[in-house]
């Protein structure tokens, strides 16, 4: 199950989102933020959503419910599932471009030095070509889903998960080599303070729950399966290892390339797209055999990674769909995929035809992403720590942390989460969410 969350953090969050966040808020300023808030909020969440789920052996809502029964606490679970419901429906577009990114690597469509940003704005803005991948994509997820061989994903992805992370890095490699790639590493790595507005600290508070998956319940249903023996607070620390040095690893790759070639660096959604069919042509165009091989098996790493995160959100809206009404777990993944289908054919069209559709000046897609990365992901975040560290009892959620015996060190690390999720998640969650509304209604 430890397998299953990393599953669910390393996705399209790690590859797609990190860069594009990165590219638009100025770079190394964005990363060290998000670095920040990583360790200071995403981790005492994570402890938090993980503590939650096993002692209440449920879903959210179920476990609040348990935990602390005739209360409203499990409104949390449900707005979570809500908010997973709406990421799904906007997550599915990416995996769709993955996909068809898949398929036209296979068929040799990308070994060719091709104007790829022509190439991707040709794409993700026709109008039925996409919608037909993330049809494609959305069956083969609620195939699995309704089969409940998701274990069986979660065991094949332990091996392809660390390919992954290593291609990345191979990757990140062959970057640097590219002429004009230092103007890359110093976006990266040297950080201009003076771009350092609230959007981007608001940005990177964001992409830190989005990546890690907080906030919404979904580690928290997860955590409801963990065997007693699970060390939380290890598997925490883990996990955002992880999904951060993939992150980190992905931004090598992209932004030597993006100097390199001359792109726009705030490209926004397309950015990965555009950039990394260049990294594949520049470096091994000169072998095609080698660089469709290679090429080939990164997209079918990142669609897995991109699979196993959208299982995550897709498993924990049909179970609670399929536990609060009379359908079987089939049907319930059925229904839900067809919702979500609806919904994302909206974020889709809203890069082509429904381009003018804004509300609140965004498109379906960009609404979608900031409502929740935003608002939901950090108030359900909020909610969580509050939970564990104010309305649980002290030393139950302390063993569960770290054990019944626990080594110096870890007593050491405990004591600084807990004071995270009791003081220093929770002020500066409150501290966002006012600005937030304050920004919202002065505009
Ligand atoms: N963390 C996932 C990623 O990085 C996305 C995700 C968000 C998955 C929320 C589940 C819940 O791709």
């Amino acid at each position: 199950m430890i397998l299953a969350s990393v599953g669910s953090a390393v996705g399209l969050g790690n590859v797609w989102r990190f860069p594009m966040e990165a590219g638009r808020h100025g770079g190394a300023a964005f990363i060290l933020v998000y670095l920040v808030f990583v360790l200071i909020l995403a981790l005492p969440v994570m402890c938090s959503e993980f503590v939650i789920g096993r002692a209440g052996k449920a879903n959210a809502a179920d476990s609040f419910k348990h935990l602390m029964p005739g209360t409203r606490w499990p409104l949390v679970g449900y707005m979570g599932v809500l908010a997973g419901f709406l990421i799904f429906s906007f997550y599915v577009v990416v995996a769709a471009w993955t996909l068809f990114y898949t398929e036209e690597c296979l068929r040799g469509a990308l070994l060719a030095d091709r104007d790829f940003g022509l190439f991707f704005s040709d794409f993700s803005s026709s109008a039925w070509h996409p919608i037909l991948f993330v049809a494609i994509f959305m069956a083969a997820n609620t195939a699995i889903v309704a089969s409940g061989v998701q274990k069986g994903i979660e065991r094949v992805s332990r091996w392809m998960m660390p390919l992954l992370f290593l291609i990345i890095v191979m990757l990140a490699g062959f970057s640097m080599t590219l002429p004009g790639a230092s103007a890359g590493f110093r976006f990266l790595l040297n950080p201009d303070f003076s771009r350092l507005t609230v959007d981007v600290v608001l940005s990177a508070m964001g992409q830190a729950f989005f990546s890690l998956s907080v906030g919404i319940g979904c580690l928290a249903t997860y955590a409801s399966y963990f065997k007693q023996d699970v060390a939380l607070m290890r598997s925490s620390l883990i996990i955002c290892l992880l999904d951060t040095m993939v992150a980190v690893a992905s931004g090598m790759v992209i932004f030597p390339v993006v100097f390199s070639i001359g792109a726009q660096v705030d490209a926004g959604p397309g950015l990965v797209f555009i950039t990394l069919p260049h990294v594949f042509n520049a470096v091994l165009g000169a072998t095609p055999v080698v660089n469709y091989l290679f090429s080939s098996f990164f997209y079918i790493l990142l669609l897995v990674a991109a699979l196993t995160s959208a299982i995550s959100m897709h498993e924990m809206v049909t179970a609670l769909l399929h536990e609060k009404s009379r359908l079987t777990r089939p049907q319930a993944a059925v229904v839900v995929a067809l919702c979500a289908m609806v919904c994302a054919a909206a974020c889709s069209l809203s890069f082509g035809p429904w381009r003018n559709i804004t509300l609140f000046g965004m498109g379906f897609f960009d609404l979608f992403d900031f409502v929740t990365a935003k608002f939901m992901m950090p108030i359900g975040g909020l909610c969580f720590s509050v939970f564990a560290a104010w309305v649980m009892k002290r030393q139950f959620v302390e063993r569960e942390l770290c054990g019944e015996r626990p080594s110096r060190s870890a007593v050491w690390a405990m004591t600084v989460i807990c004071l995270l999720m009791r003081y220093v998640a929770p002020l500066c969650l409150v501290g966002v969410f006012f600005y937030e509304m304050w920004n919202w209604s002065s505009q």
